[in-house]
């Protein structure tokens, strides 16, 4: 048996409300869950909050309710939202929680027994935004502290050091022994980058006179635990299983252990790739037991970051409402490439709606319906010999003419390719390429339905087999199709099988989506088509008069 798929999200910070950006990793996540699922994979997908820290005992204050009362508030906000977008994830991570916090304070006292945390007194800048002492490193070119720490102040505290340092050479060694630690490749020679340049260990409390709200140690309960220290456990706390007092002990945890973890630029250097690793290495996990971290782009804003301070976030809930969930995730997964960058805008949103679902595929399903059932009663049929002449076809021995029934069976052919495409793209996290492929499937049919113009053949009975053989292909088309775009669009993946009135004893069901039925030619002859209805109505972009 295969290993079970494990995927994380970063938890998001509860002092805001979710943005277009949350959206995006929640979805990224999502698909890739759901295509693991369709092959047949076992998959734990992982995800949740961030609830401690200063911005958030910040954030409460100035609200004027306790901290508790305003991250539940918030908490409610991600979890409804992904339930509108459709995230079937199997754990829910809240950093307030009680079992974490144990976890969290367990695993700080093995740390403190094993020697790798030590107390000391020292003095410096503190960023009050930023919740960190910064050293001569964070200084700009003017010498100073930019605008991104905010207020700066010195400060002399005694407190919690977590030992970094020491693991230097082997974190670097992780990266050369582990090329999958950091996707994409040149993220990694960023970190490699950062971690050569790499001094100091790491301040891991924060006194309670200052800070309230966190993680109490355990061992000196004059401190709580600072709110990436906190966080990054939650990957541990909440992996079924865990435990904290022997890891290695526990075969449900290690049945799943490691994760692939979807983390967004900024978080990579140095919380995932620096404090993470080092982390775990010191619980005694080895380099194999090392997550891949998958590390994707941001959504800007005409080119600059979208920030709550600019005031130029976009959300995600209204645009759910606005364009319903599943236009929103084919958005988001088509237009931007995994690890790059992309700009959000509404406008592109609705064109890719209109020219891929409205325009492409859902014209597609309408005319392949609505032909099928003029001509042929709802009935589709694949004429005599056509399942063998697609199966013995090589396009190198057969040259592809323009008669319909060879481009059908060229076309046929090619969908095994285009599947298998699909299938490299989405190992590679390529999730835009992937579905770009399944799209091609469908312009593939629009243009057959251009070259067979099937309401000429229906008008002449000798072309009986050729209708017959071109409304079979497009069918059968539509029903690969749905099962490839089902992890983006789950709903529409429902709502193409309903009309195709296909596996109709698992609707609604995710299971209805299986990859061994990918191959051409699944559906059987005599089948009957269910009537078409529009499944992606355009939307309409010309300005209203008022
Ligand atoms: N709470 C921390 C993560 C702790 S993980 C142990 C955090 N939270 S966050 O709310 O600021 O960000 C959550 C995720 O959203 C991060 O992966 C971050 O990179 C991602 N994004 C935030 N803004 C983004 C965009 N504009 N675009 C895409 N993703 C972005 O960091």
């Amino acid at each position: 048996m295969s290993k079970p798929f494990f995927i994380t999200t970063a938890i998001d910070y509860t002092n805001g409300a979710p943005h277009i950006g949350h959206a995006y990793e929640k979805i990224l996540a999502d698909v890739l869950a759901r295509y693991h699922r369709l092959r047949g994979e076992e998959v734990y997908f992982l995800t949740g909050v961030d609830q401690h820290g200063q911005k958030v005992q910040q954030s409460a204050e100035k609200h004027g309710i306790p901290p508790q009362e305003f991250v539940d508030g918030l908490t409610s906000k991600f979890s409804d939202l992904w339930a509108k977008l459709g995230i079937r994830y199997d754990g829910w991570a809240t950093t307030t929680a009680p079992s974490h916090k144990h976890c969290v304070g367990q695993i700080l006292t093995r740390l403190h027994q094993a020697g790798q945390l030590y107390k000391s007194k020292q003095g410096g800048h503190y960023s009050v935004r930023q919740e960190q002492f910064l050293t001569d490193k964070e200084r700009n070119d003017q010498g100073e502290f930019g605008p991104e720490w905010g207020e700066v102040e010195f400060r002399e505290e005694e407190n919690y050091y977590f030992k970094l340092a020491e693991h230097r050479d082997w974190l670097l060694d992780l990266l050369d022994r582990r090329p999958d630690f950091v996707l994409p490749t040149f993220r990694r020679a960023e970190l490699r980058h950062a971690v050569e340049k790499m001094t100091g260990d790491l301040c891991v409390s924060r006194p309670k006179s200052r800070l309230a709200w966190g993680i109490e140690f355990p061992f000196d309960p004059e401190f709580v635990t600072y709110v990436w220290f906190d966080a990054l456990v939650n990957y541990l706390s909440f992996a079924p299983g865990f435990n904290p007092i022997a890891p290695e002990h526990s075969p449900q945890f290690t049945l799943r252990w490691p994760p692939l973890q979807i983390i967004g630029k900024d978080i990579l250097i140095p919380a995932h790739g620096v404090y993470w690793p080092i982390m775990l290495k010191a619980l005694g996990f080895d380099v194999d037991q090392m997550p891949s971290l998958l590390v994707h782009g941001w959504w800007n804003i005409a080119g600059s970051k979208m920030s709550k301070s600019l005031g130029n976030t976009v959300n995600p809930d209204a645009l759910a409402d606005r364009y319903g969930a599943e236009a929103l995730r084919h958005y988001l997964i088509s237009d931007i490439s995994t690890g790059k960058d992309a700009d959000f805008s509404e406008e592109r949103l609705v064109m890719r709606y209109n020219t891929d679902l409205a325009n492409c595929l859902g014209n597609l399903l309408n005319r392949t319906l609505s032909m099928s059932a003029k001509y042929r009663l709802g009935s589709v049929t694949a004429p005599h010999g056509l399942r063998e002449s697609v199966a013995n076809y090589s396009p190198e021995a057969s040259p592809v003419t323009s008669s319909v029934l060879d481009q059908i069976i060229d076309r046929a052919f090619r969908m095994k390719t285009i599947c298998h495409s699909y299938q490299t793209e989405m190992e590679h996290f390529a999730v835009a390429q992937a579905l770009a492929y399944a799209h091609s499937i469908a312009t593939l049919g629009n243009e057959l339905v251009d070259l067979a113009a099937p309401w000429k053949l229906a008008k002449d009975p000798s072309q009986s087999a050729t209708l017959d053989a071109t409304l079979y292909h497009l069918a059968d088309s539509l029903r690969v199709i749905a099962i490839l775009i089902s992890p983006v669009m789950p709903n529409a993946a429902h709502g193409i099988f309903d009309q195709l009135q296909w596996n109709l004893q698992t609707t609604q069901k995710e299971s209805r989506f299986q990859w061994n039925e990918i191959n051409w030619g699944g559906l059987p002859d005599g089948h009957t088509l269910g009537q078409p209805s529009p499944l992606f109505p355009r939307i309409d972009t010309t300005p209203s008069d008022s």
